[in-house]
């Protein structure tokens, strides 16, 4: 098969839905042997069944330092390389500051932040291997704005971000051929999002009839807006994009 990401291998986590589901399907579509990583295993693996022998399963909590080895073991065992990495599971929780307990704070940091580090750390090895290496980590237009209800959220993606640049210049001192980029997203209709607008404006994103129309009014994009940029990044088309804030938000954070 051919395409834009021909013979590339990815690791995308949080690959079972919204977002990450979507770019699984357009990875494999480009030509891209995908390994779909999520703690969601009944979701994970009939998505990868329905993707063909291109797109394999992984059960994966980014949080635990032993699932990221056993899923870096078996891509090195059947391909030897890692080409692209996408850090883009995540953890939402809605609660300011009055509402927000340490335990949820250090979750959403742990999955958000600490996943993605793991995530970085125990793949550049495999990703060392690949001529052209990528890491994509899913930030989130929220670093732009005041967001009192997603306290630890929007901090947990603005560390995402800090890391992102501060590793794209890291390997670029180090002479390696990986380049390290975010997606700033604005609000994309997925899983995560149903929920957070269900609790903090009763719209019904899931259910809604007139779902697309609701989606228009509220400049909501569809994940698929989204996985366009992962295939961009994660293929050799943007090989001299590095350390960027790639906002895909429809001008949303401007006015
Ligand atoms: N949907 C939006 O409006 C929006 C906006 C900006 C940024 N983002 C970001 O985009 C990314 C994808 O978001 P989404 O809306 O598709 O989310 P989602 O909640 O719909 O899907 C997230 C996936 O991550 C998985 N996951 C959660 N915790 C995990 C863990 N510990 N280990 C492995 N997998 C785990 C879930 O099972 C799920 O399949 C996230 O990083 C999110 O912060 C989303």
């Amino acid at each position: 098969m051919t395409g834009r990401l021909h013979d590339r291998i990815l690791l995308i986590t949080g690959a079972a839905k919204g977002i990450g589901a979507a770019a699984a399907r357009m990875c494999v579509a480009e030509g891209a042997i995908v390994y779909l990583a999520d703690i969601d295993a009944a979701a994970g693996q009939t998505l990868a069944q329905s993707l063909g022998e291109n797109a394999h399963f992984l059960s994966l909590d980014v949080t635990a330092a032993a699932d990221w080895d056993a899923a870096c073991a078996a891509i090195a065992d059947r391909h030897g390389r890692l080409d692209a990495l996408v850090n883009n599971a995540a953890h939402m929780v809605i609660a300011d500051l009055a509402q927000t307990d340490l335990e949820s704070w250090r979750h959403v940091q742990a999955v958000n932040v600490e996943g993605a580090l793991l995530g970085c750390q125990t793949c550049l090895p495999l990703l060392k291997h690949s001529d052209h290496g990528s890491i994509v980590n899913m930030s989130s237009t929220t670093t732009r704005l005041g967001l009192p209800p997603m306290l630890a959220y929007t901090a947990s993606k603005a560390a995402l971000l800090s890391l992102t640049k501060t590793l794209a210049v890291d390997f670029r001192y180090q002479g390696l051929t990986i380049r390290v980029n975010a997606i700033l997203p604005g609000r994309i209709n997925t899983p995560m999002l149903q929920m957070t607008e269900r609790l903090m404006s009763g719209v019904d994103l899931e259910t809604d009839p007139k779902v697309e129309e609701l989606m228009a009014e509220m400049h909501i994009g569809h994940p698929e807006d989204i996985a366009r940029a992962i295939v961009y990044l994660a293929s050799t088309e943007s090989a001299y994009v590095n350390g960027t804030e790639f906002v895909v938000d429809n001008a949303t954070t401007l006015g």
